[in-house]
């Protein structure tokens, strides 16, 4: 049973519960869309006002005694266990984009004699145009296939295959270690975009034995708008050569010596001078995992979601529900498909149920563990029940289109 007053005690029993209290989330805001832009952490405005401070009054002073020199270093450390891996196989850079093309190209490098990247079907967008640009660039051809068949599709061409850990459309979760064995196995290597499942799901790369993974520290990470993203390079590969070979990858950035001389572990991915305000809000954003236990966020990530489908199937008949209903299959994420999804969301939003819409027809609602409560998925159903009982959604306002959607 999924009633309100049960959702109300799973809350009073949730061991993450306290957590919500470190966001600045306004009481009566319904916010299901962390999986696009995750909430601000409170301590964040202060450090960004320090930041702000130390540049005005240090100047390039600021480098060495306000410590932005090891601000990447320091943001490594505090993801590695979320992760799955050591510091020195975690590169924090750049954006998911670039990181991924950095990513497959060194992956293509230490696979010379295969020619085929293999990517999923209807994948996200940046994922296939990278995986595009970089097979322009090596050589090398790009094949998509279904996400279920990735597994059969790999023959001895298969250099490299990319896959989204979190399906961003359905929410449909891969098996780490199953997937990356059934790559290794065919002689190929795997990359991982993490991008819907660091901090909503455990992940775990180390245990899957990945080689690369990428992902964004936006969204249930709590960045910021636009915060850097991370490049994995597992300690296992041998020697990964960056295409893009900067001088903050260099081994000593400051002797500015004449030839490259790689950094040690996935530090050599860093190119360009670090992006010290972005970098200063993710720091101080991450200081809310301290002490947190992957296994219990994906739980209640899946308890939360459960309830949502549970919700959904009893007062919402007329809607699908995309996503895997098996919970160990799925993110923190449910996709509901209308063929009014857009309009339909808006009048949500209009009423402080925050989701999003992916064309062309799915509502998709994200449940970041740290910040949704149980009773959350009450107000959301109560408030889509309503919407979709009165046709409130079918007003011009609704369906007029924002640049971002
Ligand atoms: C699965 C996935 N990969 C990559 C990206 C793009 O990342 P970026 O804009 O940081 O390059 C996103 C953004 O939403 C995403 O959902």
């Amino acid at each position: 049973v999924n009633d309100r007053e049960m959702l109300e005690r799973r809350d009073r029993e949730d061991p993450l519960a306290a957590h919500r209290d470190r966001f600045l989330l306004a009481d009566d805001l319904i916010y299901l869309d962390g999986n696009s832009l995750g909430p601000q952490l409170r301590g964040v405005h202060g450090r960004l006002t320090a930041a702000s401070d130390a540049w005005r009054e240090r100047l390039i002073r600021g480098w060495n005694d306000a410590g932005w020199v090891d601000l990447t270093d320091r943001i490594a450390a505090r993801l590695a266990p979320l992760l799955g891996v050591t510091p020195a196989e975690v590169c924090v850079t750049d954006s998911t984009s670039v990181d991924l093309f950095q990513a497959l190209v060194a992956a293509r490098r230490l696979r010379p004699d295969r020619t085929t990247l293999l990517i999923e079907e209807g994948t996200f967008p940046t994922d296939r145009y990278v995986a595009g640009g970089v097979a322009d660039l090596t050589g090398a051809e790009v094949k998509s296939v279904p996400r279920d068949r990735l597994a059969a599709a790999i023959d001895d061409t298969t250099a490299v295959v990319l896959a989204s850990h979190v399906d961003y459309r359905t929410g449909h979760r891969h098996d780490g270690a199953a997937v990356t064995a059934a790559v290794h196995d065919g002689g190929a290597l795997m990359v991982w975009d993490l991008a819907h499942s660091t901090g909503a799901v455990a992940v775990d790369l180390g245990r899957w034995r990945a080689d690369f993974a990428v992902g964004c520290s936006y969204k249930y990470l709590n960045g910021g708008p636009g915060a850097p993203g991370y490049l994995v390079a597992a300690a296992h590969l041998d020697d990964p050569t960056p295409a893009i070979r900067g001088w903050f990858g260099h081994a000593r950035t400051f002797d500015f010596a004449e030839d490259w001389d790689p950094a040690p572990g996935a530090a050599r991915f860093r190119n360009g001078t670090p992006p010290v305000l972005s970098l200063t809000a993710l720091e101080e954003a991450l200081t809310v995992w301290e002490g947190v236990d992957p296994a219990s966020v994906q739980a209640k990530a899946e308890a939360l979601t459960n309830a949502f489908v549970a919700l959904v199937d009893e007062r919402c008949g007329e809607v699908e529900v995309v996503s895997p209903r098996d919970a160990r299959r799925r993110g923190a994420q449910v996709s509901l498909r209308h063929p009014d999804a857009y309009a339909v969301m808006q009048a949500l939003i209009a009423r402080g149920v925050i989701g999003d819409h992916r064309p062309p027809d799915l509502l998709r609602f994200g449940f970041p563990p740290l910040t949704t409560r149980f009773v959350d998925v009450w107000h959301a159903v109560e408030n889509f029940s309503e919407i979709l009982a009165t046709r409130a959604w079918d007003t011009p306002a609704f369906h007029r289109r924002n640049p971002v959607i």
